[in-house]
């Protein structure tokens, strides 16, 4: 076990309460990238006292592989124009970076009042390009994890309440 829920839910109570400082008096859309986003989203917006909208972004790298195709696809777009909106992004893991930049620039090229990215782990040595990430909850090393929402090999074990590394 890398990461137990008592501890991720203490680091979502502190971002939400931040969030919920920067976003005062704002109405806002919170668009979590699925598929791993979904748990850590669902989590992070029930700590946030913040009108919000939720909209869902799908996006797929991995195929079938714990090491990145390199190719991102769209697997699901917004239903909602977000021009003018204010977007919070909430992504389960960023590794390469190649992922968010790709959904950062689909945004940005809607023109929303302002984009935040927020994620919840970071494998900080895996970066191929910079990415703009306003925030993180936990730094981990380069392993392959799972559990908490996130992809594992086939599929399986997102319903774990715990975050794991695959036994190297
Ligand atoms: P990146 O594009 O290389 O930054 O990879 C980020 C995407 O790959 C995220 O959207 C995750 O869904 C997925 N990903 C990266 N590392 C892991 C991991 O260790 N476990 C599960 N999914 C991962
Ligand atoms: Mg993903």
């Amino acid at each position: 076990m890398l990461i137990s829920s008592e501890r991720i839910k203490d680091g979502i109570r502190k971002l939400g309460a931040k969030l919920t400082d920067l976003y005062a008096g704002k109405r806002i859309v919170v668009i979590p990238l699925l598929k791993g986003g979904f748990m850590f989203a669902a989590d992070l917006v029930r700590f946030m006292d913040v009108d919000l909208q939720i909209e869902f972004l799908g996006a797929s790298s991995y195929g079938e592989q714990t090491e990145t195709s390199g190719e991102v696809r769209l697997t699901l777009d917004t239903a909602l124009p977000l021009s003018g909106r204010h977007v919070l992004l909430v992504e389960d893991i960023i590794d390469t970076g190649l992922t968010l930049a790709y959904i950062q620039k689909l945004i940005k090229s809607r023109n929303p009042a302002s984009l935040r990215t927020v994620v919840l782990l970071d494998k900080i040595t895996g970066r191929k390009i910079d990415s703009e990430i306003n925030e993180c909850i936990f730094n981990i090393p380069d392993r392959f994890v799972f559990g908490y929402g996130l992809d594992s090999p086939g599929g399986f074990n997102r319903n774990l309440s715990d975050i794991v590394a695959l036994k190297e």
